[in-house]
């Protein structure tokens, strides 16, 4: 099957991914639905131009059935569209934490995917106004994608990249991974730890201007101008930290993070964290 003649549909298409994942699809030679069935949210998919579709009559004869939907709702809702997808259809979810927990529907003959966007590097070397202004990516800013496909031989995974690279582009490369190892990344790697990490920044920035005192803007110069060197230090090995510096983050570490921190990556702590994700009581993971 060539690229240009996929039927995608794309439900939620009226959420935040939705309506960005729509504007990419929408420029693309495919035939693309979007479905949406909350008032506001199909008021905004009608004020992008796009026409609004019935969810199981478009879901029924495509290629790709993207679910841009609520992770909590996933299990309902795939449960309701699997059943009448062509055989041989992909569908595609947009976090992993649906697909490692197993609550999405499955059929022998429908192929189950999931990509997740990585976000414009903070590495990137930009070099516009809109590359600097596309912090998420989808924009102008180029990022990477990673992906995992549960069934499906190389054309079907030929079928999501292709679908993946018009979604979230300008992409730079798709990293094709497990659906366990995806969810490692996320949540457990980027969002326990990274974007935890950048919450306690902002707490600290807080504490520094409204309990020391610290003028914000110099608070503000001084932690941003850091947390870039510091980035490039830590991950790229750019600069030595200083021998003060070195003694002043060992205790940081005593005094803010755990020693048992690395149990974030046992097993049972990714299903505790993603049951937690989905409101249920237990992931069925297929290990
Ligand atoms: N928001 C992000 O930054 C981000 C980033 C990467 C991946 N994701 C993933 O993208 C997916 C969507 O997240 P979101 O943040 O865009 O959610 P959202 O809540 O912004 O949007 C979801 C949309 O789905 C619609 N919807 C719900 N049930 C529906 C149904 N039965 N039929 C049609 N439409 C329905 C809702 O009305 C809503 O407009 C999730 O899997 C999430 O993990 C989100």
């Amino acid at each position: 099957m060539s690229t240009s003649d996929l039927v995608i549909t794309v439900v939620g298409a009226g959420g935040k991914m939705g309506l960005r994942i729509s504007a990419n699809l929408q420029r693309s030679g495919h035939t693309v639905r979007y479905c949406e069935n909350h008032p506001p949210a199909q008021a905004r998919v009608t004020a992008e131009g796009r026409e609004l579709s019935d969810t199981a009559t478009a879901a029924a004869d495509s290629d790709v059935v993207v679910l841009a939907v609520p992770d909590v709702l996933l299990g309902e809702i795939s449960a309701q569209l699997v059943p009448l997808l062509k055989p041989g259809a992909v569908v595609l979810t947009l976090d992993p934490a649906a697909a490692y927990a197993g609550v999405l529907a499955r059929r022998d003959d429908i192929h189950l995917a999931c990509a997740h966007p990585c976000h414009p590097s903070v590495f990137l070397e930009r070099t516009t106004g809109e590359e600097y202004a596309d912090t998420f990516g989808g924009v102008a800013a180029a990022q990477d994608v990673v992906a995992a496909l549960e069934s499906g031989d190389d054309a079907v995974r030929a079928r999501v990249e292709d679908v993946v690279r018009i979604m979230y582009g300008p992409v730079l490369d798709v990293h094709w991974v497990t659906v366990k190892q995806l969810a490692v990344l996320e949540p457990t790697l980027v969002e326990t730890v990274a974007c935890m990490i950048s919450g306690l920044l902002r707490d600290a920035l807080h504490e520094t201007v409204h309990t020391v005192g610290v003028p914000e803007p110099a608070a503000k110069a001084m932690l941003f101008g850091h947390i870039q060197v510091a980035l490039s230090n830590s991950l790229r090995g750019s600069n030595p930290f200083s021998e003060a510096c070195l003694i002043a983050m060992d205790y940081g570490r005593e005094t803010i993070v755990r020693d048992d921190w690395k149990r974030i990556f046992d097993d049972a702590e990714l299903d505790s964290v993603i049951a937690r994700m989905l409101r249920i009581d237990a992931v069925r993971p297929a290990r």
